[in-house]
């Protein structure tokens, strides 16, 4: 066994420009892991809590708090553990909170040390995290979902939406989805300036648009991709997240760019009229996270056509994944190990989509930083789908150059890269 010697933190800075933190985690070996934890804009109330200072500085958003928690009661209690068994570090994490939603250590706090634990225990192996995970199994890349337009809270609510996505059923390795999805996203950069609508960049690098409706994010989507050269659906197709929960008030849905309010069943009405009209292969959260009555007539109306995809509804809890399944709603899930805050439960997740023959996509948050860790996860874990925000902007793009180079590394040895079997999309 390898024990670890220390654990350490420090504030460091997101993508946003906010205080985040960052673990170290060095064992008896000398070996070294360290990671930082992304925040989300658009969270679900069901995720683990961020522990944040409050007060005047930095409006209230320091993490001076969670970082002492990880120098003092973490370290303490981590000190000397075996590094081999991440299930054990991370259950003492869990006891050592003790509140459901670890509001009292901070989520954000206890993510980072998991995740830093998990690279202490690949670099004591001498491996790439990913093959740490994959511990002898064949691997494959996992197939991009990449932001071309940002809205909702990554972008002052401009358009309602808060990701349209391509993905890249005509692609037949990770390279070649990155390379089609940039000739989208220059196209689509192109279009948006001829008609003077283009605003820069939102949160995870897609670019701010001045639509008049939402649905014409989707028209000028399929234009972009036809002028780049391909065919929408076959070629390069969409994938939406309406990020519903933040559109919910008093039981409907506001769509406050076309200053109209739906229904449930009215909004699942014109998403299925879009699945209808444009080349849509995928929408997560289509339904507000407390909506479960819609996600299951939703599922039940169009899920033998495309993902249905949870987000905020899920959370990456695995009790939450299992209910759903019981009764049918949505058919994909979402992970990202800081909405549960340690390795060991966004695993879990994993399994537990598995297990109900649900599909996965590891994902980042709007918040990000040059942590590489979710692509390791992804590759190492078998989840088949990455989604890391748009084709511009360092924390996204260190994402996608890390598979490129694990890619490159893995060769013939890698399994299918599987595009165009996950998006063969039913009638
Ligand atoms: P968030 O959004 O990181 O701001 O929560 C990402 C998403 O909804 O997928
Ligand atoms: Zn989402």
């Amino acid at each position: 066994m390898t024990a670890i010697k220390t654990v350490h933190a420090r504030r460091v800075w997101d993508s946003r420009g906010k205080p985040t933190v960052e673990a170290e985690v060095v064992l008896e070996s000398g070996a070294l892991g360290r990671a930082i934890t992304p925040a989300g804009a658009s969270t679900g109330s069901g995720e683990a809590r961020e522990l944040r200072d409050g007060g005047k500085p930095l409006r209230g958003l320091d993490v001076s708090q969670a970082v002492r928690n990880v120098i003092g009661p973490i370290a303490a209690a981590l000190r000397g553990m075996d590094i081999a068994d991440q299930a054990s570090l991370d259950r003492a994490m869990i006891e050592l909170d003790g509140t459901a939603d670890k509001g009292k250590l901070g989520g954000n706090a206890i993510v980072a040390v998991s995740l830093a634990c998990l690279h202490a225990a690949a670099a004591d192996a001498g491996v790439p995290l990913w093959k740490h995970l994959a511990a002898g199994r064949r691997v494959a890349l996992p197939v991009p979902e990449i932001q071309i337009y940002g809205g909702g809270a990554h972008a002052r609510a401009r358009v309602d939406l808060q990701d349209f996505m391509v993905v890249c059923p005509g692609a037949g390795s990770f390279a070649e989805a990155l390379e089609m999805t940039a000739e989208v996203y220059y196209a689509a950069g192109a279009r948006l300036a001829k008609k003077g609508a283009l605003q820069g960049v939102a949160d995870e690098g897609g670019y701010w648009p001045t639509f008049k409706s939402n649905e014409e994010a989707l028209s000028e989507l399929v234009r972009s991709i036809e002028d780049a050269g391909f065919r929408p659906g076959k070629d390069v197709a969409i994938a939406l997240d309406v990020a519903a929960t933040q559109l919910y008030q008093g039981g409907r849905y506001s769509l406050a760019l076309e200053n109209r309010s739906l229904s449930a069943e009215q909004l699942a009405l014109m998403l299925e009229r879009w699945v209808d009209a444009y080349p849509i292969v995928s929408i997560e959260d289509p339904f507000a996270e407390t909506d479960t009555e819609a996600m299951r007539a939703f599922t039940k109306r169009v899920g033998h056509r495309i993902q249905v995809v949870g987000d905020d509804y899920f959370v990456t809890d695995a009790k939450r994944i299992a209910a759903a399944a019981a009764v049918g709603a949505c058919n994909t899930v979402l992970i990202k190990p800081n909405q549960i805050g340690t390795v060991t439960e966004a695993y879990a997740a994993v399994e537990a989509a598995r297990k109900a023959g649900y599909g996965a996509i590891v994902s980042a948050r709007s918040g990000e930083t040059e942590d590489v860790s979710i692509v390791h996860l992804a590759i190492g874990w078998g989840v088949p789908q990455l989604k890391v925000g748009s084709f511009s902007r360092s924390e996204r793009m260190v994402k996608w150059n890390e598979g490129v180079r694990i890619e490159e590394e893995l060769g013939s040895s890698a399994q299918v890269f599987a595009a165009g079997r996950l998006f063969r999309r039913g009638a």
